[in-house]
């Protein structure tokens, strides 16, 4: 058995044997323009102007270039606010967006993204007591008091006389972007749909509220109450 501190010093020495090899692939595997031996060219010498820089080419000796006058975006612009954001001149739409088209198929569409989106919070039928939400409220208000400080803000009621009130571009606008404590789903949801999931909100909401007006008076005889 050899001494033990010759065994530290030959541990010792192993390692320290790997540094020079680290330290050369290190430096091997960085791209620096400015090395002396230069193996590796790695694109590392091109002709070219980097931004900010002089550039005698043009007269203002500018590299970075305005565009061209006139020039048009590739895809799409944002310009269109009544279908981006909900608003018109500054004011939430009442109508959609002309591109789209508002039909039973569309409304339906919007049924189903609220089902998957909305009524985990809101409820399938817009109260605010989607199962998300129960859940929430029974852990604050757990005997032991708020489970491991959970804290929530209730989903608001989609019949609230003041959400209501809301035009279809903002109900919109909060499915894109949110409101207060509500996230937006503007990542998760596609623009046409966030638009189909508005009408359906527009459409839940009026038939917590509808009236006899709101039956077609041939379809009226059928109801039971209103013969
Ligand atoms: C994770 C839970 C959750 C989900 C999912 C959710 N909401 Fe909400 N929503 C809330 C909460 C919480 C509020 C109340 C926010 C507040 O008052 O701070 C709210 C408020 C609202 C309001 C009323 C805003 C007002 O003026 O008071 C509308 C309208 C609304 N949500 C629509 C939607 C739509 C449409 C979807 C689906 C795209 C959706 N929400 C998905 C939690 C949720």
């Amino acid at each position: 058995m050899p001494p033990r501190w010759l065994i530290f010093v030959a541990l010792l020495a192993t390692v320290a044997a790997v540094v020079p090899f680290t330290i050369i692939a290190r430096v091997r595997a960085t791209p620096d323009a400015n090395r002396g031996v230069h193996i590796f060219q790695d694109m590392d010498f091109q002709p070219k102007f980097k931004t900010q820089t002089k550039n005698p080419l043009f007269a203002d000796h500018r590299s970075m270039r305005p565009a061209v006058e006139g020039s048009v975006a590739r895809g799409e612009t944002y310009d269109d606010t009544h279908y981006w954001e909900g608003a018109v001149h500054g004011d939430w739409a009442e109508s959609l967006p002309s591109r789209l088209q508002l039909t039973e198929a569309f409304i339906k569409r919007g049924q189903q993204r609220f089902n998957i989106y909305c009524s985990a919070c809101h409820g399938y039928s817009g109260y605010g007591n989607g199962m998300v939400n129960q859940r929430a409220m029974a852990l604050m208000s757990s005997t032991e008091g708020p489970v491991m400080g959970t804290r929530w803000v209730a989903a608001k009621s989609l019949h609230d006389p003041l959400v209501r009130e809301h035009r279809l571009g903002m109900i919109f606008n909060i499915a894109t972007k949110g409101i207060r404590n509500m996230a937006g789903y503007q990542g998760q949801i596609t623009t046409d749909d966030r638009w189909a999931i508005a009408c359906y909100v527009q459409a839940l909401q009026r038939s917590q509220n509808a009236t006899t007006q709101d039956v077609p008076p041939e379809l009226r005889k059928d109801l039971p109450l209103l013969k």
